[in-house]
């Protein structure tokens, strides 16, 4: 039976840490602060962003919302991250993906100041990431690292198998499992026999967006196995990995809600938090 990697729980603990953090910054008169914008109308990413602006007020930081339109226009947005940049009371700013389709997402995370990329997807970001520069390093791919961390599980020499390619979780879950010294392999939709490979996982990271994939053939027993889906579907909310087959195998795994999810929350205001302290120069 696996141990539970209980993101809840070590968010909350962290919590407590990055309010001191929040506290230390006000006495110095100044209030972390995240701008968040949402384009259209994406149910997921209502509730996300919502989520995001009530863990500001939790931790005592500002936050601004701004809400647009689906028919908002590429430069109409970029026009509002411009002010996002020059605003000196944000010191992170997110533009929640996905985008309407016709919005270049790569255009939109180019234009976020670099010192202000709390989702750590510019390219200054990405690059700093691939030659292990300190930088802003992207929330889920984080948070997946902090719970294994905080598990006591060691990366060194283990065979990390990561499911999905993503620049949100799959590209930089790879890099950063690869700084702490694991081999790492990438699947994605086109591998053949995706099967026998994450058999061969010690740390399998499920993070492809379809829900119950990995079931318990899928997994080698005592595999450590980390669930990134969040699918909405008429069963309800369901994970990549089918929890009750594969608990029985792996060593730990994350459970789908309370895992992964809240941990991308926390390094986000981590991140936030972060940006302020070198605003600072703290
Ligand atoms: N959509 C799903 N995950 C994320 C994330 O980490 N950042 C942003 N900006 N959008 C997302």
């Amino acid at each position: 039976m696996a141990i539970l990697l209980d993101g809840k729980k070590l968010s909350a603990s962290l919590r407590e840490e990055l309010k001191a953090r929040v506290e230390a910054l006000k006495a110095r008169g100044i209030t972390p602060g995240l701008g968040v914008i949402r384009v259209g109308d994406d149910a997921a990413s209502e509730v996300y962003v919502r989520n995001k602006a009530r863990m500001c007020e939790r931790l005592g930081m500002h936050s601004v919302v701004l809400h647009l339109p689906e028919d908002t226009t590429q430069e109409q947005l970029l026009a509002r991250i411009d002010e996002m940049n020059r605003d000196p009371a944000l010191h992170g700013i997110l533009v929640q993906l996905p985008l309407p389709p016709h919005i270049q997402e790569d255009a939109v995370t180019a234009r976020i100041d670099p010192k202000k990329d709390v989702d750590g997807f510019c390219s200054e970001s990405l690059g700093a990431l691939l030659k292990g520069e300190p930088g802003f390093v992207p929330c889920t791919p984080k948070g997946i690292l902090r719970l294994m961390e905080s598990a006591g599980i060691s990366l060194r020499g283990k065979h990390a198998v990561v499911v999905g390619r993503s620049m949100i979780v799959g590209k930089p879950v790879s890099l950063l499992l690869l700084s702490q010294d694991a081999t790492v392999t990438v699947c994605h939709s086109r591998t053949q026999n995706l099967r026998d490979i994450t058999r061969q996982a010690d740390v399998l990271v499920a993070a492809v967006g379809k829900p119950q994939l990995i079931t318990g053939d899928f997994v080698k027993e005592g595999a450590v196995v980390v669930d990134v889906g969040i699918n909405r579907t008429p069963d309800g909310l369901l994970g990549d990995v089918l929890f009750d087959e594969v608990q029985a195998k792996a060593s730990a795994i994350t459970p789908v809600p309370g895992g992964v999810g809240p941990m991308t929350i926390i390094m986000l205001m981590e991140n936030t938090i972060e940006a302020a302290e070198r605003a600072a120069q703290i």
